[in-house]
């Protein structure tokens, strides 16, 4: 079947940020063989891709003057399972939340510390999605994904994916060149309980129950509620930078100035950084500037409180950069993936 092109499309309702910028052609797909047939038979023309899944890490900085493509492959499939582990096949256009809620209704571990993370399935591995102690590769098998010049599936194994904080492959090697269709993960029948992170041990003391993959995935549920805004109330894409890792003797120098600042052990010779304690303390948390701004309890999450726009957050986020790198002599990466400027 042919693509169904819908033409100057708002994208307003498909980021999370809540960014009017529009797509000139806008199409959906729900089975890989669909689009590969597409890519095969030519029917995508040559102009510019952008594969969308939940719109919850990227920021639209222009018009797309090119075809998105929306990704709808659904499916939770089972595919084997042994003494320790269930292997479960997932399509990319899954919701991840729903995908994890699946996974605890069938007492399958490993995921839970991972709830309520919006977005597809899909767009999971490309940047190794993490939180409370867990990423994406602790129960990851292998991804099919389409190559977008030839159609041809290419199936990824964890080592291929070149898996790191907040990286993939699919975010620097081969940008650009795959699209992920499906990915399988390799879940545990007996879980291991990740409580060490953040507050939920703490959050399982005060609610007063016993550690389950089930009261984990509420108290992480908790805790993100009460410290991310919700995109459905107020223009969001979680944490717009990655935290610095740090050589250990910059930052030993950096606490002769900042002792409180909080570092987190990575190896020997780094440390992360939270950014948002580095963007906090340059004065940005709770900044507004008509409809954009900094989150007022989180400095690491930009928002949009309704009519703000792309090339505002934009230049706000270059500014943030910018004077981090002036107090603290250390550059924050973005985390949220640009459109429209080449990030
Ligand atoms: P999109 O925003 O649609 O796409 C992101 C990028 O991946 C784009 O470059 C896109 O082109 C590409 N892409 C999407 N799908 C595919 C595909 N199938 N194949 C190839 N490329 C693809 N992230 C974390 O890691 N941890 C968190 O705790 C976390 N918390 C968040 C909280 C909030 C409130 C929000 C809004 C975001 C948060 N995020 C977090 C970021 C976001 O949820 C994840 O990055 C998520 O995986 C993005 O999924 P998506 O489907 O929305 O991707
Ligand atoms: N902090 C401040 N000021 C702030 C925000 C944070 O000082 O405004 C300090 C906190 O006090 C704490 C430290 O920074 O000491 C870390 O804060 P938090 O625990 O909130 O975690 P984070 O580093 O801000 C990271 C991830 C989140 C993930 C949480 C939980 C990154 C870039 N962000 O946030 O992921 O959910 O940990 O694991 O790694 C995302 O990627 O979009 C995301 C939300």
């Amino acid at each position: 079947m042919k693509p169904i092109f819908e033409q100057h499309i708002s994208l307003q309702p498909f980021n999370t940020f809540g960014i009017d910028q529009s797509a000139q052609l806008f199409a959906r797909f729900n089975t890989a063989n669909q689009l590969s047939t597409w890519i095969k038979e030519g029917m995508l023309g040559e102009q510019e891709l952008l594969v969308l899944g939940g719109g919850s890490n990227i920021l639209l900085t222009n018009d797309f003057e090119g075809l998105v493509l929306k990704n709808e492959i659904t499916g939770i499939n089972f595919i084997k399972e042994d003494a320790s582990h269930v292997w479960v096949e997932v399509g990319a256009g899954v919701n991840w939340h729903e995908f994890v809620l699946h996974c605890i209704d069938h007492n399958w571990a490993g995921v839970e510390n991972l709830s309520l993370i919006p977005g597809t399935v899909g767009a999971a591995p490309m940047q190794n999605i993490g939180a409370y102690g867990v990423e994406l590769k602790d129960v990851f098998d292998s991804l099919i994904a389409i190559q977008i010049n030839t159609g041809a599936e290419v199936v990824f194994n964890k080592e291929e994916c070149a898996f790191g904080y907040r990286e993939s492959v699919f975010k620097n090697v081969v940008k650009g060149e795959f699209l992920i269709t499906s990915v399988t993960f390799k879940l545990f029948k007996q879980p291991t309980f990740h409580l060490d992170y953040g507050a939920i041990r703490e959050t399982l003391a005060s609610m007063k129950i016993e550690p389950t993959i089930r009261s984990i995935s509420d108290a992480v549920i908790a805790i993100r509620r009460s410290k991310l805004p919700d995109p459905a109330v107020i223009g969001n894409a979680g944490s717009f930078f990655k935290n610095p890792v740090v050589n250990k003797s910059i930052v030993a120098g950096l606490k002769e100035t900042y002792p409180a600042m909080p570092t987190y052990p990575v190896n020997e010779d780094t440390v992360k950084v939270p950014a948002g304690w580095l963007i906090e303390k340059c004065g940005w948390k709770g900044y507004r500037k008509g409809d954009i701004g900094v989150h007022q309890h989180q400095a690491l999450v930009l928002v949009n409180y309704g009519g703000g726009k792309g090339n505002e957050l934009y230049k706000l986020a270059l500014a943030i950069q910018a004077s981090v790198e002036h107090q603290f002599g250390i550059f924050i990466n973005t985390e949220v993936n640009i459109v429209g400027r080449g990030s």
